[in-house]
């Protein structure tokens, strides 16, 4: 892999270290529906972010286990997955033998991807590198990648749960704990996650030749059921988007 930036190598680390434990915890619910979005799997075939990828070359940015790469495979796009932790990646083509499909799998940091110019026309995550990697980074990087009318889709956590994590108690709530404007990298002992105010996104898509589709804020449906049991109660998810999916194209060069 190129020169890692700190916080790439530390997520690197964080993902070779838990990869073993995230699968033990959350593949039942990724396997049951490998095309579902966020932590509550809202399905694809509900929301139509990506729409139809068949024919369509398609780049996840945080693979992980490639369960969602796998199923858009099956669907006839041909799929990259790309993610900076060996061990995920492991996993991946362990569930990539088990369903007898076959993709390139790139090991590498969505900071600084390895692949040609316009060579994709969907690039997208959930709750992938989008997360982990800084933004004027991947934008430009996303921005390069794709063909003129490509789509960037990718799922994260809202500003709005960000600015209500409780730090101390370790979990969110109902009260703003934190500076709106002043979000951009959160750091623990173990990782390092980005998120920015919604108009510096707007700002750095427009930058980057994107116009923007569509903003998704996910709403789990009141007896929906997740593994995910330390992001948000069902009950704080309902009432404040706890997750949202941007969908932008790429209109021009920038
Ligand atoms: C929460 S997992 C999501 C993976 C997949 N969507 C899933 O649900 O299994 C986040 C993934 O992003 C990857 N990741 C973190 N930082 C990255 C980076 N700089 N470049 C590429 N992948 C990265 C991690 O290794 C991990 O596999």
């Amino acid at each position: 892999m190129d020169a890692l930036t700190d916080h790439a190598r530390k997520n690197l680390e964080h993902w070779d270290r838990q990869s073993d434990d995230y699968e033990a915890r959350h593949s039942e619910q990724l396997t049951q529906n490998p095309m579902a979005w966020g932590c509550w799997s809202v399905p694809e075939s509900q929301l139509q972010v990506l729409g139809d990828v068949g024919g369509k070359d398609v780049l996840e940015l945080g693979c992980g286990a490639a369960r969602w790469a796998i199923a858009l495979a099956k669907r006839g796009a041909r799929v990259v997955g790309l993610d900076i932790s060996a061990r995920q990646l492991e996993h991946a083509r362990r569930n990539m033998r088990d369903a007898c499909v076959d993709f390139p799998l790139v090991h590498a940091s969505a900071e600084a991807v390895p692949l040609a110019d316009a060579s994709f026309d969907i690039i997208f995550c959930d709750h992938g590198a989008m997360t982990y990697c800084d933004p004027y980074c991947t934008v430009p990087e996303a921005g390069r990648l794709l063909r003129r009318g490509g789509l960037l889709a990718f799922s994260a956590a809202t500003p709005i749960l960000n600015l209500c994590w409780n730090e101390s108690e370790d979990h969110v709530d109902d009260h703003l704990h934190a500076n709106y404007f002043d979000q951009r990298r959160s750091e623990d002992a173990s990782s390092v996650n980005f998120s920015l105010p919604y108009g510096e996104w707007i700002a750095l898509f427009r930058r980057n030749g994107f116009t923007i589709e569509d903003l998704i804020e996910l709403r789990p449906p009141h007896d929906a059921q997740t593994s995910y049991t330390d992001y948000a109660p069902i009950a704080w998810a309902r009432a404040w988007p706890a997750e949202q999916i941007w969908r932008v194209k790429k209109l021009r060069d920038s």
